[in-house]
């Protein structure tokens, strides 16, 4: 069966090591716990793995256990019976039960308090809970994927989480490795990302130069593939040109590769540039005839600027005032 990969981009041997072992337990109903360091795709990772198991077609339910206040956490999961807390007006039904039959995706476990751990523990093994403030016991068909960027043996070492729960969540463990270990993924994710945007926006895709393309292959990217899609959006709204260069890149791509930032493009063009066989060619002109010009051409701008007195005209230009108008006298410029 082809693979639902619900939108991860890569082909890397790291990742698609994971894959594999995605495309064999998505089927079965065992326990995953995917890790990794923030914004790697462990969320997008587990979606793809309830797409690809029996349970695709019901509820597939997220919920972090990070962001909800540890006081509500219980409740948000199991639900509640009316009058369990003052706040609870009616009978609620939790996270567990909205999931039935489906997939409840525990996000951030290692946040979570011991006390609710043991009732996590409970619903994996017993398949039961019960609402807050409730006797009644539920039934729980639903699969439990958790997912943490923290690392759980050092949490259990330090108590801070149970060490029976930690065995039974990680019964497959998926490790998703940092964007900086994926290698060319980088730049792939880069141009896809970077496709989606522009045409989210409908302007014309936006392409890379080769030395831009470099660095962003060689920046660690600590915040990995969330970090790299926001800067590619970014890039979407904020570059001017078709052809994303190092100018276009931010400060801390460019620091990182030692690279002082170029200056800006209008500055650089307005610069001094040394006159080229090209230039000759254009003006039709030897080198003698050329050279002559330009000294003609510097000589009246100094006298303009000293308002034809030539002892200044020759300090301007530093030669000596005799010099100055020997060459005037050689163009019967010398006046008086
Ligand atoms: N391989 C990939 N292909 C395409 N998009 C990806 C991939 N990996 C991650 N993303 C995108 O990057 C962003 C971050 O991914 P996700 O939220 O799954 O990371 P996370 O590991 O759960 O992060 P956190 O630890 O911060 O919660 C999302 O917008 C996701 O769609
Ligand atoms: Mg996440």
């Amino acid at each position: 069966m082809e693979l639902n990969l619900s939108g991860m981009v890569g082909q890397s041997a790291c990742l698609a090591e994971v894959l594999r072992v995605l495309a064999k337990v998505a089927p079965t109903d065992s326990t995953v716990l995917v890790t990794g360091e923030s914004g790697t795709g462990k969320e997008l990772l587990v979606r793809a793995l309830h797409a690809n198991s029996r349970r695709a077609g019901k509820p597939f339910v997220p919920v972090n256990c990070g962001a909800i206040p540890r006081e509500l956490l219980e409740s948000e999961l199991f639900g509640h019976e009316k009058g369990a807390f003052t706040s609870a007006v009616r009978t609620r039904q939790g996270r567990f039960e909205l999931a039935e039959g489906g997939t409840i995706f525990l996000d951030e476990i290692g946040e979570m308090d011991l006390s609710l751990q043991v009732k996590i523990l409970r619903a994996l093994q017993e398949k039961e809970y019960e609402r807050v403030g409730g006797d009644k016991t539920l039934k729980a068909d639903v699969r439990i994927v958790a997912a943490t960027n923290r690392d759980l043996e050092t949490e259990v070492a330090a108590g801070r989480f149970r060490e029976d729960l930690y065995y039974r969540l990680n019964v497959i463990p998926l490790h998703l490795p940092p964007l900086r270990e994926r290698g060319q993924d980088i730049l792939l994710l880069a141009d896809y990302f970077l496709g989606r945007f522009c045409r989210q926006k409908s302007r014309p895709t936006l392409t890379f130069s080769p030395e831009a393309r470099g660095l962003v292959l060689g920046y660690p990217w600590p915040g990995n593939v969330r970090e790299l899609e926001n800067f590619m959006e970014r890039l979407s709204i904020l570059c001017d040109s078709e052809v994303v260069g190092i100018e276009d890149l931010p400060r801390k791509i460019l620091d990182h590769a030692g690279v002082a930032p170029p200056p800006p493009v209008a500055l650089a063009e307005a610069g001094f540039r040394w006159p080229t066989l090209a230039d000759l060619a254009e003006k039709s002109m030897g080198l003698k005839e050329f050279m002559d010009t330009l000294e003609e051409k510097l000589l009246i701008e100094a006298l303009g600027k000293a308002s034809g007195v030539k002892n200044q005209a020759a300090e301007l230009l530093g030669i000596k005032r005799t010099t100055l108008i020997e060459k005037l006298k050689k163009r019967n410029m010398a006046g008086d």
